[in-house]
């Protein structure tokens, strides 16, 4: 059983948005049952509005590592621990959630040569300009976008019942992101 779980790649998939009423939960939930039902992940279900991050409020750099607070202790440990991540996001006006945003900030190294996935949704860009408005971010943090992204347009359609009413070729599109995830998660073991 111990070797199995060791050969298991362990997926953060986060929660970006954190509004009463938002859409993001159900569609982070559909990621979640496909990851599990996939028996290479071991899941991490990080609800940023659960984990409920204040702003950014530590006196040191991140990437000193110097934290001093509890929330940033306990938030560090669990992003630490995950081999790769899936961000499900929105974009507001154009850009990313703030949020989500925040949550990096509060880290740096823990981030640092691991594969992220993205799966977003809006109106007609289907959260893609969020997702383009992180990868700077992403990109000083050395996290590596990989995979093909699950873009959701005409969001406010496809969720009923708090469920999201996954299409095909969308789940088709999750399996290939998260075989990219394996293989790059592996890869980028051996350089962290
Ligand atoms: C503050 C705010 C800004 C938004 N800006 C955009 C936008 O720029 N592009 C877009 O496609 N949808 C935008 N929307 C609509 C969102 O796509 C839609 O409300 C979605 O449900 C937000 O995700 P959430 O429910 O998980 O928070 C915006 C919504 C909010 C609340």
């Amino acid at each position: 059983m111990a070797v199995v779980e060791a050969l298991m790649t362990k997926l953060m998939i986060v929660v970006g948005s954190v509004r009463p009423g938002r859409v993001g939960l159900p569609i982070a939930k559909w990621v979640e049952e496909i990851a599990r039902a996939n028996s290479e992940f071991e899941i991490d279900f990080a609800d940023l509005a659960e984990i409920n991050l204040p702003f950014m409020d530590e006196p040191g750099h991140p990437a000193a590592r110097q934290y001093t607070k509890p929330h940033t202790i306990a938030w560090s440990e669990r992003v630490d621990a995950a081999d790769a991540f899936i961000f499900v996001t929105p974009e507001y006006n154009h850009s990313f959630s703030p949020a989500l945003k925040n949550a990096m900030d509060f880290l740096k190294q823990e981030w640092d040569n691991k594969p992220i996935g993205f799966v977003s949704y809006g109106a007609s860009a289907a959260g893609t300009r969020g997702v383009a408005a992180l990868d700077s971010v992403l990109g000083f943090m050395g996290m590596r976008k990989v995979g093909p992204s699950v873009d959701i347009s005409a969001v406010w359609t496809r969720v009923a019942d708090d469920k999201f009413l996954a299409e095909e070729r969308e789940v088709e599109t999750l399996n290939a992101q998260l075989a990219q995830l394996k293989s790059y998660s592996e890869l980028f073991a051996s350089v962290r």
